[in-house]
Protein backbone atom coordinates (compact mmCIF):
# COMPACT_ATOMS: atom_id res chain seq x y z
CA UNK A 1 0.00 0.00 0.00
CA UNK A 2 1.57 3.60 -0.65
CA UNK A 3 2.11 5.64 1.87
CA UNK A 4 -1.05 7.63 0.78
CA UNK A 5 -3.52 5.21 0.19
CA UNK A 6 -2.15 4.39 4.02
CA UNK A 7 -3.31 7.85 5.27
CA UNK A 8 -6.51 8.46 3.46
CA UNK A 9 -7.31 4.93 5.35
CA UNK A 10 -6.33 6.24 9.11
CA UNK A 11 -7.89 9.61 8.03
CA UNK A 12 -11.65 7.31 6.97
CA UNK A 13 -11.21 5.16 9.89
CA UNK A 14 -10.52 7.96 12.56
CA UNK A 15 -12.55 10.37 10.93
CA UNK A 16 -15.82 8.51 11.70
CA UNK A 17 -14.67 7.17 14.99
CA UNK A 18 -13.02 10.34 17.13
CA UNK A 19 -16.10 10.39 19.42
CA UNK A 20 -15.43 6.70 20.77
CA UNK A 21 -11.36 7.47 21.29
CA UNK A 22 -11.98 10.83 23.55
CA UNK A 23 -14.13 8.33 25.28
CA UNK A 24 -12.30 5.06 25.67
CA UNK A 25 -11.29 3.82 28.90
CA UNK A 26 -8.09 2.04 27.66
CA UNK A 27 -6.98 5.58 26.14
CA UNK A 28 -8.58 7.44 28.72
CA UNK A 29 -7.24 6.06 31.93
CA UNK A 30 -3.98 3.63 31.02
CA UNK A 31 -1.48 3.30 34.12
CA UNK A 32 1.31 4.19 31.48
CA UNK A 33 -0.35 7.96 31.37
CA UNK A 34 0.94 8.95 34.76
CA UNK A 35 4.09 6.33 34.42
CA UNK A 36 5.26 8.75 31.20
CA UNK A 37 5.12 11.88 33.04
CA UNK A 38 6.99 10.66 35.92
CA UNK A 39 9.55 9.08 33.93
CA UNK A 40 10.16 12.19 32.33
CA UNK A 41 10.95 14.04 35.43
CA UNK A 42 12.69 11.48 36.26
CA UNK A 43 15.08 11.33 33.57
CA UNK A 44 15.51 14.66 32.26
CA UNK A 45 15.47 16.18 36.06
CA UNK A 46 13.50 18.86 37.50
CA UNK A 47 9.44 19.26 36.89
CA UNK A 48 7.43 19.17 33.76
CA UNK A 49 6.44 23.17 34.09
CA UNK A 50 8.03 24.90 30.83
CA UNK A 51 8.90 21.86 29.12
CA UNK A 52 7.87 21.51 25.78
CA UNK A 53 6.10 18.75 24.33
CA UNK A 54 5.04 17.57 21.19
CA UNK A 55 2.36 14.82 21.10
CA UNK A 56 2.70 13.13 17.93
CA UNK A 57 -0.67 11.00 17.06
CA UNK A 58 -2.72 12.57 19.67
CA UNK A 59 -5.60 10.67 19.07
CA UNK A 60 -8.48 11.67 21.55
CA UNK A 61 -5.64 13.79 23.40
CA UNK A 62 -4.72 11.83 26.64
CA UNK A 63 -1.33 11.86 26.66
CA UNK A 64 -1.28 15.80 25.49
CA UNK A 65 -3.74 15.67 28.72
CA UNK A 66 -1.26 14.21 31.14
CA UNK A 67 1.68 16.34 30.10
CA UNK A 68 -0.20 19.44 30.30
CA UNK A 69 -2.07 19.10 33.58
CA UNK A 70 2.02 18.35 35.18
CA UNK A 71 2.63 22.21 33.30
CA UNK A 72 4.11 21.18 30.03
CA UNK A 73 3.56 23.14 27.13
CA UNK A 74 2.06 21.20 24.55
CA UNK A 75 1.55 21.08 20.86
CA UNK A 76 -0.98 17.98 19.68
CA UNK A 77 -0.85 16.73 16.19
CA UNK A 78 -2.73 14.21 14.48
CA UNK A 79 -2.88 13.03 10.53
CA UNK A 80 -7.25 13.11 11.17
CA UNK A 81 -8.51 16.64 11.20
CA UNK A 82 -12.05 15.28 13.09
CA UNK A 83 -9.62 13.41 15.71
CA UNK A 84 -7.98 16.53 16.15
CA UNK A 85 -11.14 18.53 16.68
CA UNK A 86 -12.68 16.22 18.61
CA UNK A 87 -9.17 16.12 20.93
CA UNK A 88 -9.23 20.50 20.94
CA UNK A 89 -12.97 20.66 22.23
CA UNK A 90 -12.02 17.58 24.97
CA UNK A 91 -8.81 19.27 26.11
CA UNK A 92 -11.19 22.47 26.21
CA UNK A 93 -13.93 21.16 28.58
CA UNK A 94 -10.90 19.68 30.69
CA UNK A 95 -9.93 23.37 31.23
CA UNK A 96 -6.42 22.95 29.00
CA UNK A 97 -6.59 25.60 26.61
CA UNK A 98 -2.85 27.06 25.66
CA UNK A 99 -2.48 24.07 23.43
CA UNK A 100 -1.19 24.02 19.71
CA UNK A 101 -2.99 21.86 17.77
CA UNK A 102 -1.23 20.95 13.80
CA UNK A 103 -3.03 18.81 11.35
CA UNK A 104 0.71 16.73 10.66
CA UNK A 105 1.51 13.19 9.23
CA UNK A 106 4.08 11.72 11.95
CA UNK A 107 6.56 10.82 8.84
CA UNK A 108 6.81 14.70 7.99
CA UNK A 109 6.71 16.61 11.24
CA UNK A 110 6.40 20.25 10.18
CA UNK A 111 8.30 21.68 13.05
CA UNK A 112 12.30 23.24 13.03
CA UNK A 113 14.96 21.01 14.22
CA UNK A 114 15.91 20.84 18.18
CA UNK A 115 12.13 22.53 18.81
CA UNK A 116 10.90 20.23 22.15
CA UNK A 117 12.40 18.66 25.37
CA UNK A 118 10.30 15.82 25.04
CA UNK A 119 8.03 13.89 21.63
CA UNK A 120 5.52 11.63 23.12
CA UNK A 121 3.80 8.92 20.99
CA UNK A 122 1.07 6.57 22.36
CA UNK A 123 -0.71 4.14 20.89
CA UNK A 124 -0.47 4.88 17.05
CA UNK A 125 2.68 3.83 15.90
CA UNK A 126 1.07 0.76 14.22
CA UNK A 127 -0.94 2.70 11.86
CA UNK A 128 1.84 4.73 10.65
CA UNK A 129 2.80 4.53 7.05
CA UNK A 130 6.70 4.42 7.91
CA UNK A 131 7.32 4.18 11.18
CA UNK A 132 11.18 4.30 11.17
CA UNK A 133 11.18 7.58 9.15
CA UNK A 134 9.07 8.93 12.55
CA UNK A 135 11.39 7.99 14.32
CA UNK A 136 13.91 9.93 12.90
CA UNK A 137 11.81 12.93 12.56
CA UNK A 138 11.54 12.58 16.20
CA UNK A 139 15.07 12.46 16.69
CA UNK A 140 15.55 15.56 14.18
CA UNK A 141 12.99 18.11 16.30
CA UNK A 142 14.31 17.17 19.70
CA UNK A 143 16.53 18.91 21.43
CA UNK A 144 20.11 17.84 22.28
CA UNK A 145 18.88 15.38 25.73
CA UNK A 146 15.58 15.28 24.75
CA UNK A 147 13.26 12.52 25.20
CA UNK A 148 11.17 10.37 22.88
CA UNK A 149 8.53 8.10 24.53
CA UNK A 150 7.09 5.83 22.79
CA UNK A 151 4.10 3.59 23.59
CA UNK A 152 2.75 0.96 21.42
CA UNK A 153 1.31 -1.99 20.80
CA UNK A 154 3.93 -4.46 20.64
CA UNK A 155 3.90 -8.08 18.40
CA UNK A 156 5.44 -11.27 20.02
CA UNK A 157 9.28 -11.88 18.59
CA UNK A 158 7.72 -15.42 17.03
CA UNK A 159 6.64 -14.51 13.56
CA UNK A 160 3.90 -16.77 13.27
CA UNK A 161 2.33 -15.35 16.53
CA UNK A 162 3.12 -12.14 14.77
CA UNK A 163 1.37 -12.26 11.97
CA UNK A 164 -1.53 -13.77 14.01
CA UNK A 165 -1.84 -10.68 16.15
CA UNK A 166 -0.95 -8.20 13.10
CA UNK A 167 -3.84 -10.30 11.20
CA UNK A 168 -6.61 -10.18 14.19
CA UNK A 169 -5.84 -6.23 14.42
CA UNK A 170 -6.38 -5.64 10.65
CA UNK A 171 -9.51 -7.56 10.45
CA UNK A 172 -10.86 -4.87 13.28
CA UNK A 173 -9.57 -2.30 11.83
CA UNK A 174 -8.54 -1.82 8.26
CA UNK A 175 -6.50 1.17 9.04
CA UNK A 176 -3.69 -1.25 11.30
CA UNK A 177 -0.62 -1.60 9.48
CA UNK A 178 1.57 -3.42 11.59
CA UNK A 179 2.88 -3.72 15.15
CA UNK A 180 6.12 -4.07 15.40
CA UNK A 181 8.39 -5.96 17.98
CA UNK A 182 10.21 -4.36 20.62
CA UNK A 183 13.77 -5.29 19.12
CA UNK A 184 12.97 -3.46 16.01
CA UNK A 185 11.89 -0.26 18.24
CA UNK A 186 15.39 -0.74 19.43
CA UNK A 187 17.02 -0.60 16.03
CA UNK A 188 15.18 1.99 14.49
CA UNK A 189 15.61 4.03 17.82
CA UNK A 190 19.91 3.32 17.71
CA UNK A 191 19.77 4.08 14.09
CA UNK A 192 17.95 7.45 14.77
CA UNK A 193 20.89 8.38 16.90
CA UNK A 194 18.46 8.10 19.83
CA UNK A 195 19.82 6.10 22.85
CA UNK A 196 17.36 3.67 24.61
CA UNK A 197 17.14 4.49 28.50
CA UNK A 198 14.42 2.54 29.71
CA UNK A 199 12.15 0.05 28.54
CA UNK A 200 8.78 -1.79 29.91
CA UNK A 201 6.02 -3.70 28.92
CA UNK A 202 2.55 -5.44 29.83
CA UNK A 203 -0.51 -7.13 28.55
CA UNK A 204 -3.20 -5.50 28.00
CA UNK A 205 -6.66 -6.94 27.45
CA UNK A 206 -9.64 -6.79 24.83
CA UNK A 207 -12.92 -7.19 26.11
CA UNK A 208 -13.96 -8.26 22.35
CA UNK A 209 -17.64 -6.76 22.07
CA UNK A 210 -15.97 -3.15 23.40
CA UNK A 211 -13.35 -3.36 20.95
CA UNK A 212 -14.56 -4.22 17.83
CA UNK A 213 -17.46 -1.40 18.55
CA UNK A 214 -15.27 1.05 19.19
CA UNK A 215 -13.69 1.02 15.55
CA UNK A 216 -16.79 0.05 13.59
CA UNK A 217 -15.89 -3.42 12.81
CA UNK A 218 -18.97 -4.25 10.39
CA UNK A 219 -21.58 -6.84 12.67
CA UNK A 220 -20.89 -9.91 10.46
CA UNK A 221 -17.04 -9.47 10.31
CA UNK A 222 -16.78 -8.87 14.13
CA UNK A 223 -18.82 -11.95 14.46
CA UNK A 224 -16.77 -14.05 11.70
CA UNK A 225 -13.44 -12.69 13.23
CA UNK A 226 -14.39 -14.06 16.48
CA UNK A 227 -14.87 -17.54 15.50
CA UNK A 228 -11.47 -17.64 13.99
CA UNK A 229 -10.01 -16.60 16.95
CA UNK A 230 -11.68 -19.21 19.11
CA UNK A 231 -11.07 -21.96 15.86
CA UNK A 232 -7.05 -20.57 16.61
CA UNK A 233 -4.78 -23.58 17.50
CA UNK A 234 -4.72 -23.93 21.44
CA UNK A 235 -1.25 -22.72 21.90
CA UNK A 236 -2.00 -19.45 19.85
CA UNK A 237 -5.29 -19.05 22.20
CA UNK A 238 -3.12 -19.44 25.22
CA UNK A 239 -0.78 -17.18 24.13
CA UNK A 240 -2.80 -13.89 23.58
CA UNK A 241 -4.94 -14.82 27.04
CA UNK A 242 -8.15 -15.67 24.92
CA UNK A 243 -11.45 -15.77 26.96
CA UNK A 244 -14.39 -17.52 25.93
CA UNK A 245 -17.79 -17.22 27.55
CA UNK A 246 -21.24 -18.83 27.08
CA UNK A 247 -21.76 -15.61 24.28
CA UNK A 248 -18.51 -16.81 22.74
CA UNK A 249 -15.66 -14.51 22.63
CA UNK A 250 -14.87 -12.44 25.51
CA UNK A 251 -11.72 -10.96 25.46
CA UNK A 252 -8.34 -11.77 24.06
CA UNK A 253 -5.11 -9.73 25.31
CA UNK A 254 -1.64 -8.54 23.28
CA UNK A 255 1.36 -6.78 25.16
CA UNK A 256 2.38 -3.15 24.80
CA UNK A 257 5.44 -1.38 25.73
CA UNK A 258 6.72 1.87 26.82
CA UNK A 259 10.46 2.61 25.23
CA UNK A 260 12.06 6.25 26.45
CA UNK A 261 15.31 7.03 24.32
CA UNK A 262 17.51 9.88 24.28
CA UNK A 263 18.85 12.06 22.41
C1 LIG B 1 -5.56 5.37 18.91
S1 LIG B 1 -5.33 6.94 18.40
C2 LIG B 1 -4.04 7.59 19.44
C3 LIG B 1 -4.31 7.58 20.92
C4 LIG B 1 -3.68 8.72 21.68
N1 LIG B 1 -2.30 8.96 21.32
C5 LIG B 1 -3.80 8.53 23.18
O1 LIG B 1 -2.80 8.60 23.92
O2 LIG B 1 -4.95 8.33 23.65
C6 LIG B 1 -4.42 6.75 16.88
C7 LIG B 1 -4.24 8.07 16.15
O3 LIG B 1 -3.15 7.98 15.25
C8 LIG B 1 -3.41 8.89 14.19
N2 LIG B 1 -2.50 8.56 13.09
C9 LIG B 1 -2.45 7.42 12.39
N3 LIG B 1 -1.47 7.48 11.46
C10 LIG B 1 -0.87 8.69 11.61
C11 LIG B 1 0.24 9.33 10.99
N4 LIG B 1 0.93 8.74 10.01
N5 LIG B 1 0.60 10.55 11.41
C12 LIG B 1 -0.07 11.17 12.41
N6 LIG B 1 -1.15 10.62 13.04
C13 LIG B 1 -1.53 9.38 12.64
C14 LIG B 1 -4.88 8.66 13.91
O4 LIG B 1 -5.44 9.73 13.17
C15 LIG B 1 -5.44 8.52 15.32
O5 LIG B 1 -5.94 9.73 15.80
Amino acid sequence: MTQDETYRRVQAQFGRTAAAYVSSPGHASGAELAQMVALAEALQGGEMREKTVLDVATGGGHTALAFARAGARVTATDLTPEMLRAAQTFLADEGERNMRFVVAAAESLPFKDEAFDLVTCRIAAHHFADPERFVREAARVLRADGLLLLVDNVSPENVELAAVMNDVERRRDPSHVLAYSVRQWVVWLADAGLDLCYLSRWWVDKPYREWVARARTPDDEGEALARDVLALPAAHKTYFRVKEGAGGLEALSHEAALLIAKK
